[in-house]
């Protein structure tokens, strides 16, 4: 079955299949062609192009989209989506003074999280994801990643990661698993904080390996959390077992984990609110994506990653949400993509680049999604009327998207 959609104001993001990432001044170019047709077949793109050299009785079916624009759906490479329940007491806490790294200390933060998804079905645990995902998927969203680290027990990270891979199963966005049983020392081992390492190591990876529940493999390398020399450790006994390393880095503090990162060939290495020359001498010699995350930055109130001295140091950038309960309430890439531009002083190119193709980068799938490509998945989003790609970022809490395809398909019964 073929649809042709014709009269496109603007088709954005149109590349050759074989573009992988942008970097430095590239990012600064988004290739778009004006009254445009979209030719796709079932659930691939198979052409584009200008309208003057389309033919339309060569379609099954035929979708006009004059005063619209259509762009490759979002790419969301960081998010801990699969959570227990909502810390919004944590939010009023903060508005009242505290700091996110003093809720933690006071049993809150990501323990807090963990403590409540110890206790919730696998099965609630699932249908408050999907939610979740529904709901992403209408702001455009169309390929995903989903970290386990609120079990921090061998069978609450078995069970978080059992419920990603039953969405994996039950969605048809692309989705990616990544265990993060590194996210927190869990409270009985704050003594013996090793004996957890070992646990890591010794029982849930093998584990996780044998039962197929992950790709990649993630730590939250932080002071408080875990050092550069543990992180090496649990990174190398995931790369072991196959497990790509992808981790949190320089959210708080720069103690080497971008180091420990690249040497570990890290697919990509996210927050970097902090960020040394070191860092980016690294960064730059490396095949690893740095990640941004503006919504955490926005709603905790810390320094926005520094995207304009990465770019401009001739280096890659993705964004992503982050979503999660305790930094990132919300998986809302449009307001991702606004943050980017406003906060971090990208221009709508270099967001709309780092929130696609470079995402796509980060999630492993820039062969599938990230851009309108001839053999890519037909995944792609439909604006509302809107006068240029611009007015996407501009219209910060607006809601612009008209439609979500995925696989060829409009998401409308979704
Ligand atoms: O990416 N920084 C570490 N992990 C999450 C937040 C986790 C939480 O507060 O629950 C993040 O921001
Ligand atoms: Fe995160």
């Amino acid at each position: 079955m073929t649809t042709l959609f014709i009269n496109i104001k603007e088709l954005i993001q149109v590349r050759e299949s074989d573009v992988m990432k942008l970097s430095g001044k590239d990012m600064g170019i988004l290739p778009i062609i004006k009254n445009a047709f979209l030719l796709i077949e079932d659930d691939l793109i198979i052409d584009f192009g200008s309208m003057n050299r389309v033919s339309i009785k060569d379609a099954d079916k035929v979708v006009d989209l004059t005063d619209k624009l259509v762009l490759p759906t979002w790419c969301d490479s960081h998010t801990h989506l699969v959570f227990a329940d909502t810390r919004e007491e944590e939010f009023v806490n903060r508005i009242k003074g505290l700091t996110y790294q003093e809720i933690a200390e006071k049993g809150g933060g990501i323990l807090n999280s963990a403590k409540k998804l110890q206790d919730k079905s696998e099965d609630l645990l699932y249908n408050d994801a999907v939610i979740r995902i529904k709901e992403i998927i209408k702001s455009g969203t169309g390929a995903l990643e989903i970290k386990s680290g609120y079990g921090l027990t061998l069978d609450s990270e078995l069970k978080i990661l059992r419920v990603i891979k039953k969405l994996k199963e039950n969605f048809s966005i692309p989705i990616k698993a990544t265990f993060l049983g590194a996210h927190a020392i869990p409270n009985e081992y704050k003594e013996k904080r090793a004996e957890y390492i070992q646990l890591i190591i010794d029982k849930m990876i093998p584990k996780i390996a044998k039962e197929k529940l992950a790709d990649y493999i993630d730590v939250f390398c932080e002071k408080g959390y875990f050092t550069t020399t543990e992180t090496d450790l649990i990174l190398k006994a995931g790369i072991k077992y196959g497990l790509i390393p992808k981790i949190h880095v320089n959210q708080f503090n720069s103690i080497g984990g971008v180091k420990v990162g690249v040497d570990n060939n890290a697919l990509s290495v996210d927050h970097l609110e902090v960020l040394t020359d070191e860092d980016l001498n690294i960064l730059s010699k490396s095949d690893t994506m740095p990640v941004a995350l503006p919504s955490c930055s926005f709603f905790l109130g810390i320094p926005y990653t520094n995207g304009r001295k990465i770019i401009d140091s001739n280096i890659p950038l993705a964004i992503a949400s982050d979503y999660n309960p305790g930094s990132s309430p919300s998986g809302n890439m449009n307001f991702v993509v606004s943050l980017a531009c406003i906060k971090m002083k990208m221009t709508p190119e270099e967001a709309i680049n780092a929130a696609t193709i470079n995402a796509a980068y980060a999630l492993n799938l820039s062969d599938k999604v990230g851009s309108i490509s001839r053999g890519k998945m037909a995944n792609f989003i439909i604006t509302k009327p809107i006068k240029s790609y611009s007015f996407i970022p501009y219209a910060f809490a607006d809601n612009c998207i008209g439609k979500v395809y995925l696989n060829g398909k409009e998401t409308s019964a979704i």
